[in-house]
């Protein structure tokens, strides 16, 4: 699939298959992920597996559409305001390459953000001044739901003189 199609075929999954993930196949996918650009080199991104218990213990209202995997990708702390949005935004990269990585080979997604939540940053053990970028569902889809349309680009653009 072309790289296009690929972007705009890629949908939030709600409900997964139980179906295992490959671990080499995973770790392919993280290991494309990491060519995310990324200023002074950071590699901000850093991932933590959640098992059962910690899975449990987040409440989460779908339980993650029964993902046989869940992860969570955290971004590390920097030294000035400004360096810490630049991890942030180099992180969120690693992330849509990830997930575009997982589609090609026709496995879905769902990102929840409520691991950035106080109660679930204890829960998951995240260390201060680290920002956590979502908590991810990932398995074959169960369904795909329908592209949700898009504002046209042109009314987002600005030319300036
Ligand atoms: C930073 C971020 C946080 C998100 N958090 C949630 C979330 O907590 N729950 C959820 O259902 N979807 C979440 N999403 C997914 C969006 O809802 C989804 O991308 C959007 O509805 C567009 O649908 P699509 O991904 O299928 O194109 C999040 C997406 C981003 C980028």
């Amino acid at each position: 699939m072309k790289i296009t199609e690929l972007i705009k075929t890629r949908r939030s999954i709600k409900q997964f298959k139980q179906t295992p993930i490959g671990e080499e196949e995973l770790h392919s996918w993280l290991e494309a992920a990491s060519y995310a650009p990324n200023h002074r080199m950071t590699e901000p991104w850093e991932l933590l597996f959640i098992g059962p218990n910690t899975r449990a213990k987040l409440k989460h209202k779908t339980d993650f559409g029964n993902a046989p995997v869940v992860f969570a990708v955290l971004s590390k702390p920097a030294a000035t305001a400004f360096e810490r949005d630049e991890n942030v935004m180099a992180a969120a990269c690693f992330v849509q390459n990830f997930l575009l990585a997982a589609h090609e080979a026709g496995v879905g997604t769902y990102w929840a953000s409520l691991g950035a939540l106080p109660h679930n940053r204890e829960i998951l053990n995240v260390q201060e001044n680290y920002d956590v970028i979502g908590i991810f569902g990932m398995g074959y889809p169960e369904e795909m739901p329908n592209a949700k349309p898009r504002t046209p680009i042109s009314s987002k653009i600005t030319y300036l003189s």
